[in-house]
C-alpha cells in the first residue's frame, strides 16, 4: 500500500467581532480527529489542520493551500464559518445603543477553492443538512468538484454534535451511494480512509 499525504481539517473556526468576543460554532472536531487516527493507523502521513487552533476561515485557508501541494488527499471536516464579522473591532466594543447590528460578509469556500485545482488529489467534502439531504449533498459534490462527500442529517433526534454514534450518507462523483446507520466515528473515519486509497489507487 503507497503511504499517501492526507490533510485534514478539524473543528469549528471562530470569527473575532472584538479582542474578546467571536463567532463559532458547535462543532467538536471529533469526525475530523478520528479521520486523522485512522490514516495513521494505516500508515499515512497526516497534517492536522484546526483543533486547539481557534483558526478564523480566512487563516484555516491559508494553511490549507500552503499544506496542499503537498498532498495527495484532503479531507475538510472542519465547521468553516460561511460568513465573518465585516469589521474586527481593535478595542472592545462598548454597550450603548438599545440595539446593535453586527455585519457580516462571506468567507472563502475553502473547499470549492482546492476542489477546482484538485488535479489528480483526492478531495473529500462534508455536507450538514436539515433536509434533503441526497439532493443538498449531491449537489455540493458536483459545485465544489469533489470526489466524495459524507452527508450528515440533522434533526432534532439526531444530533450529530458531541456524540460518538452517527449515520451518514457518502456519496460519489460516480453516483454510488453508502449508508452507514448508527456507527461509531471511528467506523466512518476508516471507511473515508478506505475510499481514499481506494480512488487513490486508480488515478
Ligand atoms: N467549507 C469550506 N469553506 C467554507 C464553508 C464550508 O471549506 N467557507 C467546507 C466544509 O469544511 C465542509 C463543506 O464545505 O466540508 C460544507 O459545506 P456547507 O457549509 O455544508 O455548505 P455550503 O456550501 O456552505 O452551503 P450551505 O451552508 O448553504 O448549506
Amino acid at each position: 500500500m503507497t503511504r499517501l499525504s492526507i490533510l485534514i481539517t478539524a473543528g469549528p473556526t471562530r470569527e473575532a467581532i472584538d479582542p474578546v468576543r467571536f463567532i463559532s460554532n458547535r462543532s467538536t472536531g471529533a469526525m475530523g480527529k478520528a479521520i486523522a487516527k485512522a490514516a495513521r493507523k494505516k500508515g499515512h502521513r497526516v497534517i492536522l489542520i484546526g483543533p486547539g487552533e481557534n483558526l478564523s476561515a480566512l487563516n484555516m485557508r491559508k494553511k490549507v493551500l500552503k499544506n496542499f501541494t503537498a498532498a495527495d488527499a484532503v479531507v475538510m471536516a472542519a465547521a468553516v464559518a460561511d460568513y465573518r464579522p465585516q469589521r474586527q473591532s481593535a478595542r472592545k466594543i462598548k454597550k450603548s445603543a438599545a440595539k446593535m447590528v453586527l455585519k457580516l460578509i462571506k468567507n472563502p469556500d475553502i473547499l470549492s477553492e482546492i476542489g477546482h485545482k484538485k488535479e489528480n488529489r483526492v478531495i473529500v467534502g462534508f455536507a450538514l443538512e436539515t433536509e434533503n439531504l441526497y439532493k443538498n449533498a449531491a449537489e455540493k459534490l458536483k459545485k465544489k468538484n469533489l470526489d466524495f462527500i459524507v452527508a450528515n442529517q440533522l434533526t432534532k433526534k439526531h444530533n450529530v454534535f458531541g456524540r460518538n454514534k452517527t449515520s451518514v450518507l457518502i456519496i460519489d462523483k460516480a453516483g454510488s451511494r453508502k449508508l452507514l446507520k448508527n456507527v461509531s466515528k471511528d467506523k466512518v473515519a476508516e471507511e473515508i480512509i478506505k475510499k481514499i486509497e481506494e480512488i487513490r489507487s486508480k488515478n
